[in-house]
């Protein structure tokens, strides 16, 4: 089929490469031309496990394009994905004026039939408003044509997003349009070969899954940070409770892990719209606003360990910190807990020495300081063993796999204070103390 996707960020991209990857034709349009020429020549903009080989492959046998000319990407897909960013607002709601934008331009160049898709995390009634703004246009050219605009949430989780695309556990359509839904039913059957895997509901129902199954994930992840707290001060270990009460198959054991706080771009962002949307339809959540009161306050869980143990004035300490990405298998800072911590460290004058496998590079991209320079007391380490010299605590924010078996032995040696704060729970405490290092970890007696 021909399918245009707008916007060619992280979940436009996945979508537009993964659907070449069973034969469609796909035309990916970004107003950012420097991105699209890093897409025409081979390379991708972001970090995503498998990703690379899919785009170069689909685009070498021409199912794959990459296009700023607007015109010319909306002229070809029959199916139209709107997959633009929805950042929020100042009052925490989504910002739709790129995803208006994209049903306008839509509405400008379409000279026939469309189905046209959000793709892009939008609140609930959005479908409406693209509807409208695609048919304003149309009436403008006095041109009368017949399109159809469905709700087609996305559920990619970064690091795993071509293994979440090409096996999803399920593609949820909103879409009244009959020859809509047979189009999308058509598309996504090769993914979801099992068919009830694919659930037709009206646009609405979509649109609030989306965000429904976030919050659901956000208020786990909370609760079990709010638990972490109290086991820490009853003497009892939140990973014991954690496969105690996980082994319970209403309850399930993912998403059950205590932590630095969850950061991430959909995360923070649909918890914020979603206390919007709610509030807005004048049934305000008091369950969302603690969600994300907890998380603020676990992000700055590990700032008050080492308070505790070193006092407010951190100057002439230097901390190691292994891992700066929200989570491993990406290089996305966007509400890393590491953004938290090393801004509370280097204001009471502490030296931090931060390694990172992939996210390095972005994080010296985005940690600056108001003039845009680099921020004095902070250094990228090129390994782990790097980021250790001269260190005397390790912080550990992200669970790379290469952080779960440290040489024990070498850290005890590098680190001044043989001290490590881990705010992913990566070791065993008796085993680590038993290399003779102290051991500062989340919820753990
Ligand atoms: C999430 C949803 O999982 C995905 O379905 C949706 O489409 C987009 O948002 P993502 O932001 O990529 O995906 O990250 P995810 O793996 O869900 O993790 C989010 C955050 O929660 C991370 O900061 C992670 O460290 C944290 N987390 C996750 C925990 O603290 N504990 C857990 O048990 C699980």
């Amino acid at each position: 089929m021909k399918v245009t996707i707008i916007g060619s960020g992280y979940v436009g991209l996945v979508t537009g490469a993964c659907l070449a990857e069973m034969g469609n034709h796909v035309v990916c349009l970004d107003v950012d031309s420097r991105k699209i020429e890093i897409l025409n020549s081979g390379g991708i903009p972001i970090h995503e496990p498998g990703l690379q080989e899919i785009v170069q492959r689909n685009a070498r046998a021409g199912r794959l394009e990459f296009t700023t000319d607007v015109e010319a990407a909306v002229s070809h897909g029959t199916l139209q994905f709107i997959a633009v960013g929805t950042p929020p607002d100042e009052d925490g709601s989504a910002d739709l004026q790129y995803v208006l934008a994209a049903a306008r331009n839509i509405g400008k160049s379409m000279t026939d039939y469309k189905v046209v898709i959000d793709k892009s995390t939008v609140p609930v009634g959005t479908a409406d408003k693209v509807k409208a703004a695609i048919a304003e246009e149309l009436q403008k050219r006095g041109v009368q044509l017949e399109f159809a605009v469905a709700s087609n949430p996305e559920f990619l989780k970064e690091g795993a997003a071509v293994a979440d695309f090409m096996r999803p556990d399920r593609v949820v359509v909103g879409a009244e349009d009959e020859r809509a839904i047979l189009l999308l039913r058509a598309l996504y059957q090769p993914f979801v070969r099992n068919r009830d895997r694919m659930m037709v509901m009206d646009i609405r129902s979509a649109e609030f899954t989306k965000y429904a199954a976030n919050a659901m994930l956000a208020t786990r992840i909370s609760f079990m940070n709010e638990l972490s707290r109290v086991a820490e001060r009853l003497g009892a270990d939140i990973e014991l409770v954690r496969v105690g009460i996980g082994s319970d198959p209403r309850i399930g054991t993912q998403f059950l892990y205590a932590g630095a706080g969850y950061g991430g771009s959909c995360f923070p962002k649909d918890v914020k719209a979603l206390i919007r949307i709610a509030a807005d339809a004048g049934e305000p959540s008091r369950m969302l606003d603690a969600v994300e009161a907890v998380n603020d306050a676990q992000k700055r869980v590990l700032t008050e360990k080492i308070v505790a143990r070193y006092g407010k004035d951190l100057s002439g300490k230097t901390f190691a910190m292994w891992g700066l990405a929200f989570k491993p298998n990406t290089d996305d800072m966007r509400e890393a807990p590491s953004r938290v911590v090393i801004a509370a460290l280097l204001e009471m004058g502490a030296q931090v020495r931060a390694y990172d496998p992939v996210a390095s590079e972005e994080a010296q991209r985005v940690l600056l300081s108001e003039d845009g320079s680099p921020q004095k007391g902070l250094v990228f380490a090129d390994s782990s063993s790097a980021a250790l010299e001269g260190a005397d605590a390790l912080i550990i924010i992200t669970e790379w796999k290469e952080f779960r078996t440290p040489d024990f032995d070498a850290l005890r040696e590098a680190l001044k204070d043989k001290l490590v704060f881990d705010g992913r729970n990566l070791y065993d405490p008796q085993l680590i103390r038993s290399f003779g290092l102290e051991y500062l970890s989340i919820g753990r007696p």
